[in-house]
This record gives C-alpha cells, structure tokens and sequence, in this order.
C-alpha cells in the first residue's frame, strides 16, 4: 500500500509500504477513507518529537472502513464505517477507567503515527479497536466527523470543559489555528457572553471572526491586556486558553483573567515557561493543563448529527490521498494558502452521505 512515511527531520515520502496486519487479538484492520493532517505532524516533521523513529506512517486522524479484526474485538465488525480517535484505549487500565484513554497504561494513548505507523495511509492497524474506534451514523458525511478525531475532542475537553466555560463569560483565546478555532466553536454551546480572540496573523483572526469571535485583537498591533481589561470592566476574561505553545503566550493568558478566573492551557510546551506566582497566587486562579483523551467523541458526535455542530467549516483544502505531499505543502504554508485543515480523500471512500460524494471533490481542488 501507500503511506506518508516520516523519514527525518524535514523528510517525507508517499512510499510504498508493507499492507498493515492484525497483530494482536484486539486490533482491526480500517481502509483509510478520509483523514487530515495535524500541526503535530508538523511538529514531527522538524524533528521535535524524538519518540517518532524514521520510517513510522504518520496520521492520527481518519474515518474508515473496517476490513479485518481480531478476535478479542466485539463492538465493531467488518464492513462497519468508524471514525478512528488520535487517542488509542486499551479500557482496562486504571486511567482508561477514569476516561483518561491519553494517560493509557496499557499500550494505548497517543500512539497513531506517533510511536506506531498511522493514519496517512491506505490501510492502517488500529489496536484496540473496541477502544479506540466510532461508529458514523450513516447520515454524516466523512467530512462531518473527520475534526472529532482530534481537534475538537482537544478543545472541548482541554479547553472548555478544564476551562469550565459558563453561559455569560468573557472568554480570550491566546492562538487562532485550529485548536483556538476548535475552542470557539464548542464554547459557543455553552454561550458565553464574549468571546475574545487573540492571534499575531489577521488571517486568523477573520477565521476567528467567522467561527464566532466577537472581538478579535492583533497582540502585534495592539496590548492584547489593555483590550480585555477595557471590555470587562477592568477585571479581566473569565476563562483565557493558551493554544499556541509558547512560553510568552502562557505567560500571557495568566494576565488575561480575572481573580478567580481560569487559565486552560491547551498548547504543547517545549520549553519552560514562568508563572509568576508572586502576582497569581493572591487571584484564587485555576491552570489547568491536559492531554486530550477523546472521551467526548460520542457526545461530539450527537451534537453534529443533531445539527448543533457544524465542524466542516475547517476544511478548507481538499486532496485524493494519493496527493498526500501536495496536502502537507499546503497545510504547511498556512500563511499564504489559508489552509485550516486539509482533507485526505482516499479513493474508494463510501458516497452520498448527505450529498457530499467524491465527485465533486476532486483531487487538488481548494
Ligand atoms: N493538549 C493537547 O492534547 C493538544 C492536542 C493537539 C494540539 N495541541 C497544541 O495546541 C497548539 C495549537 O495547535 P494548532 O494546530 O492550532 O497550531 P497552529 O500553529 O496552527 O496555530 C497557532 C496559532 O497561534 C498563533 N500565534 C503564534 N504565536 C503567537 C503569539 N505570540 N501570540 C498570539 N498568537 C500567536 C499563530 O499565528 C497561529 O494562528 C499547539 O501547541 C499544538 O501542539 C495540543
Ligand atoms: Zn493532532
Ligand atoms: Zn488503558
């Protein structure tokens, strides 16, 4: 078969590779249909993320078909139409009960196209599959659900719900790309009163503006602090997300917020970042900070299919599979074509979910 293979610092390839097998008992086989590319693949790609060896498939996003499965697996069967999670659950460990499937003890957790070969691929192994995989209600296009992989279980879960977002607040997001634009958009069913999105590049912001920002502010521009104060009376947002990474953008959403308010940390960290806990301590605030488990995916996955979620706003770039490289040149080069996230398009995925088919989705085409 074929898969983008990680062969590096700043090398890749769309290579041929051996077809994936069952393994263990408790592993499917799933033909890739759709799947897309995450900024942590990026982050793979410079070489950031030692775990991931040359030659491992990357990918940890993707709505598929089952095709083989082992004989401990029980909840899905071959044939069926799952969304795969970015997070694997081996369901019996101590954190797998506690749903913290990202925290897995038991050989699961972030390993897709991390530490085993992934999900930009033809076929891929999925272990644990009862775990790890989701039935698509038949009515939901690939592209409805493709986002429910990762980026919106992330925001929902690492954001919001750490953030505990209340109808009436005054939220600010530190960093609008995906993660940022993920956490608007499952904010907004709680309804907050503001939300406050904060971002260096203005093509983010209009995104923003679009998922539903009321106020967007360009911090290279403009004090980001003096904004938010002036809006709330001088007290500072309820609840402020870091979803950049940086210790500069941490260090910032810790002045954001109000005495008693919430600081939800959503980036990845590389390097240290200060908390000034001489300024902190005396605000009765709260940091949270997480690995996403994708334990939100089902109800996720009801409120798309009920109408209240619409995640196909982020496709903002299409590709057959086959034309994975062009698809990471694109989502590369976010600053100039815009890209939030790109979809993979395998060749035999199903058609007519809600009259999106292949068709007129054709290879390249923006
Ligand atoms: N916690 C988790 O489980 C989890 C899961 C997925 C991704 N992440 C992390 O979330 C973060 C965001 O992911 P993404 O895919 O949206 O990344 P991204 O790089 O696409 O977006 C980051 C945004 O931050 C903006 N930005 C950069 N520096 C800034 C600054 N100083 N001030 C304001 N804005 C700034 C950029 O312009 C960009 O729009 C990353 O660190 C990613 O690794 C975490
Ligand atoms: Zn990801
Ligand atoms: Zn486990």
């Amino acid at each position: 078969m074929k898969a983008l293979v990680y062969h590096g610092p700043g090398q890749r390839g769309w290579d041929t590779v051996a077809d994936p097998t069952l393994i263990d008992p408790t592993d499917a086989v799933v033909r890739i249909d759709s799947s897309t590319i995450c900024g942590t693949d990026l982050h793979i790609l410079k070489g950031d993320v030692p775990e991931t060896t040359p030659g491992t498939v990357l990918g940890h996003e993707a709505v598929g078909t089952v095709m083989e499965i082992g004989t401990g697996v029980s909840t899905v069967a071959v044939g069926d139409r799952v969304l795969v999670s970015c997070v694997s659950a081996c369901g019996r460990c101590r954190f797998c009960r506690e749903r913290r499937y990202g925290q897995c003890l038991g050989g699961g957790g972030w390993i897709l196209g991390h530490t085993i070969d992934g999900l930009q691929a033809e076929y891929a192994r999925v272990p644990f599959a009862d775990g790890s995989l989701h039935h698509v209600p038949e009515q939901l296009s690939d592209e409805q659900v493709l986002f429910l992989a990762d980026i919106l279980p992330t925001s929902y879960e690492v954001g919001v719900l750490n953030g505990m977002v209340a109808p009436g607040d005054t939220l600010a997001i530190v960093g609008v790309g995906p993660i940022g634009l993920a956490a608007i958009l499952t904010a907004r069913l709680y309804t907050p009163g503001r939300i406050v999105a904060i971002d260096l590049d203005d093509s983010r912001l209009e995104s923003a503006a679009r998922f539903g920002a009321d106020t967007t502010i360009n911090n290279g521009r403009e004090d980001p602090i003096a904004r938010v104060m002036e809006l709330t009376d001088g007290l500072g947002a309820d609840v402020a997300f870091e979803a950049v990474g940086v210790p500069e953008t941490f260090e910032l959403t810790t002045e954001l917020i109000r005495p008693g308010g919430r600081v939800a940390n959503m980036g990845v960290h590389g390097v240290p970042a200060t908390l000034h806990l001489e300024k902190l301590w005396i605000r009765d605030v709260t940091i949270t900070t997480g690995l996403v488990d994708t334990h939100t995916i089902p109800q996720l996955m009801r409120l798309v299919a009920s109408g209240r979620l619409d995640p196909t706003i982020f496709a903002t770039h299409r590709f057959a599979l086959g034309d994975t490289m062009s698809a990471y040149d694109a989502f590369s080069d976010a600053a100039s074509t815009g890209a939030l996230k790109v979809v993979l398009e395998g060749a035999e995925r199903p058609r007519g979910a809600n009259g999106r088919v292949a068709a007129d989705l054709v290879a390249g085409q923006a």
